[in-house]
């Protein structure tokens, strides 16, 4: 068996992807960061395999993209390995340019179904999830001759209670994905404390001897300082999570900080974007990136009390534009 690594081949290295973020990275964020932030490769938020199967319609909604958001990958999550069948070929059905499996999620409500970062204590499991998903993914493909296959990825952390990331990439390495992107704490570090990247170079040493490639991932705040710690821990490239919400300038090569009325204007480009599909009544989805958006100004608590006060999209505009 190959390592196959399909559009992960043609990326320009060192690879700048935005991190799969659930209540963030949605059709709307992907967007607005395709269009000016234009990272590498970004991923949708995880959606679970069993939701899928029997809430499609819902599911498939965290599952609308653009095609600037190309090359984009789909994660899923779940702990049954014939879920990850059946969801990965509605996956490859979708036109998604790869895959991406959660082996990373800390959420109780996850680990509690031995999905998420549960995986890493049960790597037999993990394995049959990535051999489900190579199986789809053959069978998809074999069954039209104009159908191509999606290389399938792992995100993960660099352990459950204690790190353990070198065994456990050992482990990932057997079923050949196309990339590792490890986040650099324990599931029971949550997000606390800092991001370990001593660990993630002893894994990226490990992952650099197969075809295989590795995202470092975790507290990186720009552009300057993750090509250090490409430099500095031997990764392929680094995902940006947190400090990319309401804020696609992340991505920009020597971007000046964009001031008052840029982030205004994208924040309303956003909220455009994302109510012009899902109707007014949603904008109150949108607080989080209208936070992030508004939060570098001296008066950002009333702005953004009073943009989350807003019960359209006209609303919001003559509220920012007025203040
Ligand atoms: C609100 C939020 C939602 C997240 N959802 C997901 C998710 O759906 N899938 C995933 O693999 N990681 C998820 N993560 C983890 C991030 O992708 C990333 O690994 C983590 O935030 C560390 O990177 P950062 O320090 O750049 O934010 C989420 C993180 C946050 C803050």
């Amino acid at each position: 068996m190959e390592t196959f690594l399909g559009f992960w081949e043609n990326l320009s290295k060192p690879i700048i992807g935005l991190s799969p973020m659930d209540g963030v990275t949605d059709f709307a964020c992907r967007y607005i960061t395709a269009r000016y932030g234009k990272p590498h490769v970004m991923f949708t938020e995880f959606v679970t395999v069993e939701g899928l199967l029997h809430a499609p319609e819902r599911i498939l909604k965290d599952f609308e993209y653009n095609e600037i958001e190309r090359p984009i990958v789909a994660q899923i999550y779940g702990s049954n390995p014939d879920d990850f069948y059946k969801a990965t070929q509605i996956v490859c059905g979708l036109g998604f340019d790869g895959i991406d499996i959660n082996m990373g999620c800390p959420a109780k409500t996850v680990v509690s179904r031995n999905a998420g970062a549960k995986l890493i204590t049960t790597p037999e499991l993990a394995l049959e999830i990535i051999r489900a998903t190579r199986s789809a993914v053959q069978d998809w493909t074999s069954s039209q001759a104009s159908r191509k296959p999606t290389p399938y990825s792992v995100k993960t952390r660099i352990g459950f209670d204690s790190v353990v990331i070198e065994k456990w990439v050992e482990v990932l390495l057997e079923e050949k994905p196309a990339a590792i992107s490890i986040h650099g704490r324990t599931l029971k570090q949550m997000y606390k404390g800092s991001a370990d990247w001593e660990a993630i170079t002893r894994a990226a040493q490990i992952i650099k001897k197969t075809k295989t490639l590795v995202l470092g991932n975790g507290d990186v705040e720009n552009l300057s300082q993750a090509k250090l710690l490409i430099e500095q821990t031997g990764v392929d490239g680094v995902l940006i999570g947190r400090s990319a919400i309401g804020n696609p300038w992340v991505f920009l090569d020597s971007c000046p900080a964009p001031n008052r009325d840029q982030r205004i204007q994208m924040a309303l480009e956003h909220a455009r974007y994302y109510t012009d599909k899902r109707g007014d009544r949603f904008i109150r989805n949108l607080g989080k990136h209208l936070a992030s958006y508004l939060k570098h100004f001296p008066d950002a608590a009333l702005l953004r009390t009073k943009a989350l006060q807003a019960k359209n999209f006209e609303e919001l505009k003559s509220t920012l534009l007025t203040i």
